[in-house]
């Protein structure tokens, strides 16, 4: 008996020692593939109770989105990507890697990436507070986001689409900011979802994919009549979004006003009448800060004008929005699917500047042509594109 513990006892490091090595080699490999960012599909199957119908958050134009909680117990939101992402598996795995890479208080972490079979799926960190739209366009909830909530979301996602533009390791041009695609977390920080999607659905030059082009309401005019993708068309719809959150309607129902075509045209008749603050959500107005209010307005109008070249970047926005500004530029009327613009060839002539230095150089700024090139996305005329029930569809000239 005693020889028998002994032998056993002697055993027992060994068998430990082993278990260990073997342990060591599974966390080795975890920890390999965490830093490829890769997650297997068992785990993902796990996290989300086989993708159960209870767990879907949603789903938009590139496919469902389901809650899930990883052994750690860490919850995720994975994005199933629909088939119609024609890019094979290796690039899809690159761009994935490469976005995991981007990181910004204001920008939705993608923890990693996953491929079963013909599938790719997204796994992100899950944001608590889901989107905006979520609360703004809700009559019961619009309340909740109160003007600082909202403010702090303005100033918020112009931080995110700065570093998405400028800072973050290639110029990522983000094609589909809208409501839906900015979540709050827990503490009300906003946070850009989605971004990257233009590099995981490139469009070719014979085929523009309606559903992922964008959303309507959202997209800049040179953009849905001739395709011509920039920074300018995210600030377009970052320009939609500051007036949705002021007013709490969607441009793309817009219906306030019989002798305004759009939110956009309604904001700025009552901003040359000098009556900005008219705009505002009535039911947060005990909440608001009037001098802000006008100052989101303008900002608003600035980003919507009809000429890409007049729309201020992303860097002058923040810039305007930390610091109580002057003098600020008038803004030109704002644009939409079918409206024209003439370039201005006089750069002083078109407003009455007296911001400060450097402001005109940089609203000037034209990214066009470099941009184009990092992102690689070229869409031609959308015009000929049929009808789609998700309402994704780019407007038809003549609406
Ligand atoms: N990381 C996330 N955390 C929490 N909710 C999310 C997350 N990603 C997406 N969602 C929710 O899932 C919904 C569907 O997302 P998506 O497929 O991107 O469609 P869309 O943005 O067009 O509404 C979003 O509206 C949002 O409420
Ligand atoms: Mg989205």
């Amino acid at each position: 008996m005693k020889t028998i513990d002994f032998i056993k006892s002697m055993m027992n490091p060994f068998k430990f020692y082993s278990d260990k090595e073997g342990s060591k080699e599974a966390d080795l490999q975890k920890i390999a593939a965490q830093e490829q960012k890769q997650f297997s599909y068992e785990t993902l199957i796990k996290a989300t109770d086989k993708f159960h119908s209870s767990n879907k958050l949603g789903e938009g134009g590139f496919g469902p989105v389901f809650k899930g909680k990883l052994l750690d117990g860490r919850e995720v939101a994975v994005k199933m990507l629909s088939q119609h992402s024609r890019q094979g598996q290796k690039e899809f795995v690159n761009e994935a890697k490469l976005l995991a890479r981007v990181q910004h208080r204001n920008v939705v972490n993608l923890l990693g990436y996953c491929t079963h079979g013909e599938d790719k799926l997204l796994v992100y960190e899950y944001v608590s507070h889901e989107s905006v739209d979520k609360l703004l366009f809700k009559p019961d909830k619009r309340q909740q986001l109160d003007w600082k909530k909202r403010y702090e979301v303005i100033a918020g996602v112009a931080k995110g689409l700065l570093y998405l533009h400028e800072d973050s390791h290639s110029c990522i041009i983000h094609r589909d900011i809208k409501a839906s695609n900015i979540l709050l977390d827990d503490k009300w920080i906003p946070k850009i979802a989605d971004f990257g999607m233009a590099r995981l659905f490139p469009e070719d030059q014979t085929h523009v994919n309606t559903r992922v082009a964008g959303t309507n309401g959202y997209m800049a005019p040179e953009y849905v009549m001739h395709g011509h993708l920039s920074v300018k068309a995210d600030v377009f719809s970052f320009g939609v979004l500051i007036l949705e959150l002021i007013s709490g309607q969607r441009n793309s129902s817009y219906n306030l006003s019989l002798d305004a075509q759009n939110l956009l045209d309604w904001a700025y008749k009552l901003f040359k009448k000098s009556r900005s603050l008219e705009v505002l959500d009535q039911s947060i107005k005990s909440t608001a800060d009037e001098d802000q209010v006008a100052l989101c307005v303008q900002i608003g109008l600035l980003c919507t004008q009809s000429d890409p070249n007049l729309r201020p970047s992303m860097r002058r926005v923040v810039v305007l929005l930390s610091r109580k500004p002057t003098s600020l530029e008038e803004p030109t009327r704002p644009g939409f699917p079918g409206s024209r613009y003439r370039r201005s060839r006089n750069p002083g002539g078109s407003s009455s500047h007296t911001a400060s230095s450097g402001a005109s150089s940089t609203t000037r700024t034209d990214h066009t042509s470099s941009t184009m090139s990092v992102t690689n996305t070229t869409t031609h005329t959308a015009r000929s594109l049929g009808s789609d029930p998700r309402g994704k569809r780019p407007m038809q000239p003549s609406e």
